[in-house]
């Protein structure tokens, strides 16, 4: 699915490389573009932050 239609990208290559990255910007640069109109900034974000969240996943409750 097109995330940024700007430039094309699709979540699948945001994902990618959105891998330990620190921020959006990085993202991008990664992906050799540079953001365009912007709306999908918050999409990006969220992708950076789900693949943190699949890294460190939140510690089951005590018992
Ligand atoms: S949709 Fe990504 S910069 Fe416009």
């Amino acid at each position: 699915m097109y995330v940024c239609i700007c430039n094309a990208l699709k979540d699948r290559e945001l994902s990618e490389a959105a891998n330990d990255a620190r921020n959006v910007a990085e993202v991008f640069r990664r992906c050799g573009r540079r953001p365009q109109c912007g709306k999908c900034l918050p999409d990006v974000a969220q992708i950076i932050e789900d693949g943190r969240a699949a890294e460190n996943p939140a510690p089951l409750a005590a018992e």
